[in-house]
């Protein structure tokens, strides 16, 4: 299965570890510059497909999600600011009636994002907004540069989030701010989101790229089954008490030592070797 092709995304492989050829981490922009990113039928539609694709191929062991930097303006125009994801296009939803949202809102890309089985990083440089900040708190970790700003300010438009931030934001941030944003439609910077837990790491624009780069082959070069393992089970604390939860994580910990990586990956701490995964 070949990566999908869109005019409103791009897809880069990168390698995990050259020297071991662990594989790749895949870069997916989102790219509509001109309109700050924002979530069209077609980006919803080339995210879902590459969703697929991440999910089929071995070779991708990471995804990191980011938007499209400003393309340089026409003479005598102010340029665009940053943009990770503006939300989603507010043009199609004129004259959009109930039956068109919840067909086009169930089953949606960023519910294909939020259920891939590898980790994924947003990688955030400017505005993350509306369902913008969705895709973000739909992936597993984000990192921002200090110009990013998110907000829900759907409440503007007569509206609440629709891509599922009334329940990850609350999860992330808690339900008083969960509650603030979504009420207020008030934007915040970088340093607040890391403050109350919506982001993971803020840093200047200009090392972002590194840092999440970096987290990606790091992430990339475990043992991708125990990857896979590990996010079921962190997953399990949105959706379990803590007894059930903690009665999962024992189980997966208890099945994990009958995979050939919980041999590996022990034998090379003791021979002081890199693991060589067979779950790469
Ligand atoms: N949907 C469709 N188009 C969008 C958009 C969205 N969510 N957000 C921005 N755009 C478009 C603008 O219409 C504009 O297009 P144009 O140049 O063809 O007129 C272009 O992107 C640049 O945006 P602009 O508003 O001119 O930039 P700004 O710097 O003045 O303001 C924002 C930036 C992010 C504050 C502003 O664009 C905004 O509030 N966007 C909507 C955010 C939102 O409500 N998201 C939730 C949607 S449910």
């Amino acid at each position: 299965m070949n990566p999908p092709e869109s005019d409103v995304l791009r897809l880069d492989l990168h390698p995990v570890d050259d020297e071991r050829d662990l594989g790749r981490f895949a870069v997916l922009t989102i790219d509509r510059p001109d309109k700050l990113n924002a979530l069209n039928k077609d980006v919803m539609d080339g995210l879902k497909a590459v969703c697929t694709w991440v999910e089929s191929t071995e070779d991708v062991r990471c995804l990191v999600v980011t938007g499209a930097p400003p393309n340089d303006p026409p003479e005598g125009k102010r340029a665009k600011p940053h943009a990770f994801v503006a939300g989603a296009d507010i043009t199609e939803f004129l004259g959009a009636d109930s039956h068109t949202i919840r067909e086009r809102f169930t089953d949606n890309a960023v519910e294909a994002l939020w259920g891939l089985s590898k980790p994924t990083i947003a990688m955030v440089d400017g505005f993350a907004l509306g369902g913008g900040c969705e895709v973000a708190c739909s992936c597993d970790v984000r990192i921002a540069s200090t110009r990013a700003v998110f907000g829900t300010p759907e409440i503007n438009l007569g509206l609440i989030p629709g891509y599922g931030a009334t329940q990850r934001l609350e999860r992330l941030v808690g339900y008083g701010k969960a509650h603030e944003l979504i009420m207020t439609g008030e934007h915040i910077d970088a340093n607040e989101a890391a403050r109350i837990g919506l982001v993971n790491h803020v840093v200047e624009p200009e090392e972002l790229e590194a840092r999440v780069f970096s987290m990606a082959r790091t992430i990339g070069s475990k043992s991708s089954h125990a990857l896979k393992v590990g996010k079921v089970t962190v997953r399990a604390a949105l959706d379990e008490g803590l007894t059930d939860g903690v009665a999962v994580e024992a189980e997966a910990f208890a099945n994990l030592f009958d995979s050939e990586d919980k041999e590996i990956g022990v034998q090379a701490f003791l021979n002081r070797t890199k693991p060589e995964w067979q779950h790469r």
